[in-house]
């Protein structure tokens, strides 16, 4: 089967803006309905109906696919000839149950040989899409653009953490990052962390513990903007959690040292095969 990448961006870049306004009338609404998950680890009605939505709107276009979703799991996953769409409908919970800004659509999708070749990541209240499709470059709201290097400590690295895995990778990762002088950033959303390295507006990201939905966008827009991620499917696993780290080329080196014991399995910037 011949599949249309460029379609399939501006069926992703639509769907991703469509989700983030349902998700927004929610926020707009007020009342949200929250279910706890854990500590600080929140569902709400918000992200089960956005997550409904992008998985019939897929269903609709391309009824072969599978969806993996944070909300709702996979499909049948690895059916030859599928490829696989990595849904999140909104990255960044907490900061939508707290009624900051910070948070975001992610849409991913992968080849039959699951290789992540399209990511769109849209911010609703910043009304920003940012996306992405291997060679064919990287764009915020429809416009290529191209960002200069930095060096690590030229600008602010964004650090998340897991609610539910070790501290001592973010501790050791932080106590790197502040040794050399630089400064940390979380904006509560890994994806949008992700988009803002692509944008050069942040100088790198590290995250000990991500999922595929969190993670996956994020990588296609860091590597079609010129700059270096670790890469999602090194262990070819799509349901594994695992480190993930990006940086833009003047500071991919830096950032592998402050990170270095923590990416076992891991290509090092200067050895990737991949690039
Ligand atoms: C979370 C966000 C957060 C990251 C967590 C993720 P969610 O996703 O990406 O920035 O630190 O590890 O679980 O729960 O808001 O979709
Ligand atoms: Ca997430
Ligand atoms: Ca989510």
């Amino acid at each position: 089967m011949v599949i249309d990448v460029v379609e399939r961006r501006a069926f992703a870049e639509e769907l991703a803006v469509e989700a983030g306004n349902l998700a927004l009338s929610y926020r707009e609404r007020g009342n949200i309905e929250v279910r706890s998950k854990g500590i600080l680890d929140w569902a709400t009605e918000a992200d089960l109906a956005t997550e409904r939505l992008i998985r019939r709107r897929i269903g609709e276009s391309f009824p072969d696919d599978n969806i993996l979703g944070e909300e709702g799991g996979g499909g049948s996953l690895y059916e030859i000839g599928s490829n696989t769409w990595v849904i999140d409908p909104i990255d960044g919970t907490t900061c939508f149950v707290s009624d900051l800004p910070s948070w975001c659509v992610s849409i991913a999708c992968l080849d039959d040989r699951d290789r992540a070749y399209l990511g769109v990541v849209h911010d609703p209240t910043g009304a920003e899409t940012f996306s992405a499709l291997v060679g064919h470059g990287f764009a915020i709201n429809g416009i290529h653009v191209s960002i200069p290097s930095m060096g690590i400590t030229d600008g602010l690295v964004a650090v998340g953490h897991p609610r539910n895995a070790s501290d001592e990778p973010t501790l050791t990762f932080l106590r790197n990052l502040f040794a050399i002088g630089g400064l940390f950033y979380n904006s509560g959303s890994a994806a949008l962390g992700l988009a803002y390295v692509a944008a050069g507006r942040l100088v790198g990201f590290f995250e000990s513990d991500l999922r595929a939905w969190d993670a996956l966008a994020g990588e296609v827009l860091i590597r079609e903007s010129g700059r270096w991620s670790t890469s999602f499917m090194r262990d070819r696993s799509l349901t594994t959690s695992k480190p993930v780290l990006a940086a833009n080329r003047g500071s991919a080196s830096a950032m592998w040292g402050l990170a270095t014991n923590l990416m076992e399995e891991c290509s090092r910037p200067d050895q990737d095969t991949t690039l």
